[in-house]
């Protein structure tokens, strides 16, 4: 398995092209399934949640042609040849359970496996259902898997409020009423920047969704939809990823290019707050840090609350602080993971119940360490461009799910990083 070795203490500086954004790849890939021939996605990232999803579509019968110099994907999905997400797949990448909803309502039926529990909580998939209920479709589970069907072949608009504002639930319904006969009204939706890219997309196929963006939705079902071509959005989870990597290395100096700042103005925030100057500079996003980190208390909270996704990487930047900070994390009930790899590390943290209380240290020690997440996998990345010595951070293939070139994006920007190939798993 490999690994990421960095040696710690150089700062950052330069340029750094953000990606497109994963989150947002995935579901719109699953939308392919909705129309008849050839959809082109552009600006995709070479990732291994991508090559998942592309498993996933051809095992059901689509023609995926993946091109990684032009970060092209081309799906066709003309002639499906099975309706069923496989246990294999899906426990790999739980965003596999995105073709419910686009199987249901273009074939009247589908068989998707349970996800199952997964490192950073059980996160079940009930409200998927539930919506889905609500608009017709009889669902039954059977040895782990969920077996929906439309009785009359074709789902019905519907009424129905989510319990929580779930991104992925969201999604599916979305799809699932984009092809349903007559309206559907959801209350209680997600509102992340990937929801309201999946919603032009649709409308760009020829849906008719009205809302996305905001918390309640209108959803006119159509007869069909077209295939269609796309450039994603860029990634604000990586982006602001590297911000918190030049946030937590003194000295650092950077400039990200294709950041939508608005998309991440609750990480923004708390960066300023922290002592991190962020400003924008032509078409670059600037980070710098020039002076101490300040204490800030930091709570996950759906968008445009501050992202569970940026809970670990911002946590490493609340190590460097003068003082005390509290990380409270709301949305997934397991997920500080990475705290006790830091702990080895040298860094001062206790876990209160949903809590981390951080006491900030001058330096933290470079070690080997593992990520059980993708997002906690960065984390530990980021710890270690500060820390003296080496770190080396094992199972890498969790980050290789989510960024795209990491070590050597942060090569570029100066870290001593290198990706060692075939190491202790
Ligand atoms: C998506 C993101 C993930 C991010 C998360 C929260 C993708 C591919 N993944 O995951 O990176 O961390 O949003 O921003 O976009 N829940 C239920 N029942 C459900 C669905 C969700 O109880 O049917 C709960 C979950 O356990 C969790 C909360 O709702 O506590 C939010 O989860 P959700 O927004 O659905 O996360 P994902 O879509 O899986």
């Amino acid at each position: 398995m490999d690994a990421i070795r960095v040696r710690g203490g150089r700062a950052l500086k330069g340029d750094v092209k953000i990606s497109g954004a994963k989150n947002a790849a995935l579901p719109i890939l699953c939308a392919t399934l909705l129309a008849d021939g050839p959809s082109l996605l552009r600006n995709v990232p070479a990732l291994r949640d991508i090559d998942t999803t592309a498993a996933l579509l051809r095992f059901l019968g689509c023609d995926v042609v993946i091109n990684k110099e032009t970060s092209e994907v081309r799906v066709a999905g003309t002639r499906l040849t099975r309706i069923e997400a496989p246990y294999e797949l899906v426990k790999q990448m739980r965003a596999s359970v995105l073709v419910l909803g686009p199987l249901l309502a273009r074939h009247g039926k589908a068989k998707v496996s349970l996800p199952g529990g997964c490192a950073i909580g059980a996160r079940p998939v009930d409200q998927h259902l539930k919506g889905l209920e609500a608009m017709g479709a009889k669902i039954r589970l059977e040895r782990g898997y969920v077996i929906a069907e439309a009785p009359t072949g074709r789902l019905k608009g519907a009424d129905f409020m989510f319990d929580m504002p779930t991104v992925g639930g969201t999604e599916n319904i979305m799809m699932a009423a984009a092809l349903a006969k007559g309206r559907t009204t959801l209350w209680n939706c997600a509102r992340e920047p990937e929801i309201e890219e999946l919603a032009k997309i649709l409308n760009k196929m020829g849906a008719r969704i009205d809302g996305a963006g905001t918390d309640v939705m209108h959803i006119d079902g159509v007869e069909q939809l077209a295939p269609f071509d796309h450039a994603i959005i860029a990634d604000r989870i990586e982006a602001g990823t590297y911000m918190c990597a030049a946030a937590a290395v003194d000295g650092s100096d950077v400039r990200l290019s294709g950041v939508v700042l608005e998309d991440l103005e609750a990480l923004v925030l708390k960066l300023r707050q922290a002592g991190v100057t962020v400003e924008r500079e032509g078409e670059f996003v600037r980070v710098r840090r020039d002076g101490p980190i300040k204490p800030v208390n930091v709570t996950t909270a759906p968008h445009p609350g501050f992202p569970t996704d940026m809970q670990a990487q911002f946590l490493v930047v609340m190590t460097r602080a003068k003082g005390e900070s509290v990380m409270t994390e709301t949305i997934f009930e397991n997920r500080f993971m990475h705290v006790p790899e830091l702990l080895r590390m040298g860094a001062h943290i206790e876990i209160r119940g949903r809590s981390a209380i951080v006491q900030g240290v001058d330096t933290l020690e470079g070690a080997s360490v593992m990520a059980t997440d993708l997002r906690a996998s960065a984390s530990l990345v980021i710890a270690g461009l500060y820390s003296q010595g080496e770190t080396e951070v094992r199972r890498v293939y969790h980050l290789d799910r989510g960024y795209e070139h990491m070590e050597q994006k942060l090569s570029a920007l100066g870290a001593d990083c290198e990706r060692v190939k075939g190491a202790e798993g």
